[in-house]
């Protein structure tokens, strides 16, 4: 039985700025600058499409590891975006939530987040989760930490609703532009039984017409969650609940 539904959450790495940029010799900040806009086209065609949570990658906890000047081209790129996009995204009726560390972001990082969510916390079309400064293993870590710091006993439940993504279900997809096929950190946890999609694309060239392919293989996809083909109803992820 193959799975016809729509995914509610859809998990992104986006990946392939930096390439995108150089291929047509421009700084790699090009490239990124590009992934914003893809972003947001991004953001509109998940809402037209009934998709209720978004999450991506945006900034990983190994991406420090840049050069020096990539990175705080970054980080001035995130902050201005956040200042530009945030009134747009409130009137679109997308709520913005920021996971990862967010130790060792500057001050006018975390002002930025800060207002972005609070200036979008009444709003539920779409939930937008920017992961930065985020890696999936700080995720499990800093749950465990939760965890133990409460007293509590060291559940998978338990876990869950420490984790950083505990506000929303599990992606049933997840998708990776730019040709390469890893994980690179991201959702280690939540990704347990996600249908992974790889695409060729370069982020700031994914449209709708790739995310629509997306969507159409992962309706191609049967589901088991560790049961036999047939067994299985189709969409129900047996996560531990929330
Ligand atoms: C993804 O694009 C964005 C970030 C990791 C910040 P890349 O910058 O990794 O682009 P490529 O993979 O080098 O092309
Ligand atoms: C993953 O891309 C992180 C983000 C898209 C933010 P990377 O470009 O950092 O991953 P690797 O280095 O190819 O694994
Ligand atoms: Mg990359």
């Amino acid at each position: 039985m193959t799975n016809t539904s729509t995914p509610h959450h859809v998990a992104i790495v986006m990946d392939g700025n930096g390439r995108w940029a150089s291929r047509r010799f421009l700084p790699r900040i090009a490239g990124h600058k590009q992934g914003v806009d893809s972003l947001k086209r991004c953001a509109r065609a998940c809402d037209a499409r009934g998709i209720k949570v978004l999450t991506v990658f945006a900034f990983s906890s190994e991406n420090w590891q840049r050069p020096q000047e990539e990175v705080s081209g970054l980080m001035d790129l995130f902050a201005m975006a956040l200042g530009r996009e945030v009134p747009q995204l409130k009137s679109d009726g997308v709520q913005l939530r920021f996971i990862g560390d967010r130790q060792g972001l500057s001050g006018r990082v975390l002002k930025g987040i800060a207002q972005a969510e609070a200036a979008t916390v009444d709003n539920h079309k779409l939930i937008l989760n920017v992961c930065f400064n985020y890696g999936g293993r700080w995720d499990i870590v800093q749950a465990a930490a939760r965890v133990a710091a409460q007293g509590l006993a060291m559940t998978e439940q338990h876990l869950n609703q420490a984790m950083a993504l505990a506000h929303v279900p599990d992606p049933e997809l997840v998708i990776r532009t730019g040709g390469e096929q890893r994980v690179s950190n991201f959702l280690l946890w939540q990704s347990a039984y996600s249908e992974f999609f790889f695409s060729d694309k370069l982020w700031p060239d994914f449209d709708e017409a790739e995310l629509d392919l997306a969507i159409q293989s992962f309706g191609a996809r049967e589901r088991r969650f560790g049961k036999v083909s047939g067994q299985n109803e189709a969409g129900a992820a047996p996560t531990v609940p929330n």
